[in-house]
């Protein structure tokens, strides 16, 4: 039996190598990006062209809950009932505190984290009721040991660890896991925004010496999100080259 996965930021650095992963792993898989993204139509033929043809696009703003409504309300009738929902649409606006602007704080933790409550809140009942579920977000490094620049991503990034740990309790008895996936410093072009000389310091102090591949962020993702991973819940699994040790 398919299952059908949703991606929040599925034609993102991460959500593009993680819908690729649930694709080949048998899922239908939806990847959802804001509406009027423009590379979307090209982002889909690619994905086609390469043989994954069980994937389809759904627009949507994650910081919206009316929006998110419509957008599971159309996956619902088109294609069928969410089973895996990752989370990984995010943004940063990094700046030290003294300099942050309101705007930039809400922005970030609009983006980040209600979005969580937006989207988990859409597709969590249908899970318990149908007796199983993966609930699978994106949490950072950030958000577990703080960042200098980033108290607006970080907060929303940790805010998104509390919000794991209870919903976990709350249905694991409905066949439902939730889960938070931690990477460190992945090769995605909101990595490539830092300034290099930043990035520089920041590469060598990662003890593996490289970046992430959005890859390796996928392939825990994907087994997280399999039958296999069914004891696995309410956890933070942390993937960033021994930048930070749990
Ligand atoms: N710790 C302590 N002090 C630091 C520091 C650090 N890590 N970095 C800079 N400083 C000091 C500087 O030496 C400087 O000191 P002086 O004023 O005494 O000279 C002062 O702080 C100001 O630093 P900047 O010049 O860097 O300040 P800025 O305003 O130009 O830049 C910033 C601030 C944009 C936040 C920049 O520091 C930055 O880009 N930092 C990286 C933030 C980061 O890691 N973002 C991750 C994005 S990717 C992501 O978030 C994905 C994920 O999950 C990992």
């Amino acid at each position: 039996m398919k299952r059908v996965a949703l991606v929040t930021g599925g034609m993102g650095g991460i959500g593009t190598a993680v819908v690729r992963r649930l694709a080949k792993a048998g899922h239908i898989v939806v990847a959802n990006c804001l509406p009027g993204f423009e590379p979307r139509a090209q982002w889909l033929s690619g994905m086609h062209a390469e043989g994954l043809t069980d994937v389809h696009a759904a627009e949507g703003d994650v910081t919206s809950f009316a929006s998110m409504q419509d957008m599971f309300a159309a996956i619902s009738s088109d294609i069928g009932p969410v089973d895996v929902l990752v989370n990984t649409a995010g943004i940063t606006r990094d700046s030290t505190f003294r300099k942050l602007s309101q705007e930039d704080w809400t922005a970030v933790v609009d983006s980040n984290l209600n979005s969580i409550f937006n989207v988990t809140k859409q597709a969590i009942d249908g899970m318990a009721d149908r007796g199983w579920g993966r609930v699978i977000s994106l949490s950072s490094v950030n958000g577990v040991r703080g960042q200098f620049g980033q108290t607006n991503y970080a907060a929303a990034k940790a805010g998104i660890l509390g919000f794991t740990k209870s919903l976990a309790q709350e249905v694991v008895r409905k066949g439902v896991t939730v889960n938070c996936v931690s990477p460190g410093y992945v090769e995605t072009n909101m990595v490539r925004a830092i300034r290099k000389d930043v990035l520089d310091k920041i590469v060598e102090g990662i003890p593996i010496g490289r970046l992430a591949r959005p890859d390796e962020i996928a392939a825990l993702v994907s087994f997280l999100a399999s039958d296999d991973a069914a004891y696995i819940t309410g956890t933070n699994i942390g993937i960033n080259g021994g930048l930070h040790m749990y």
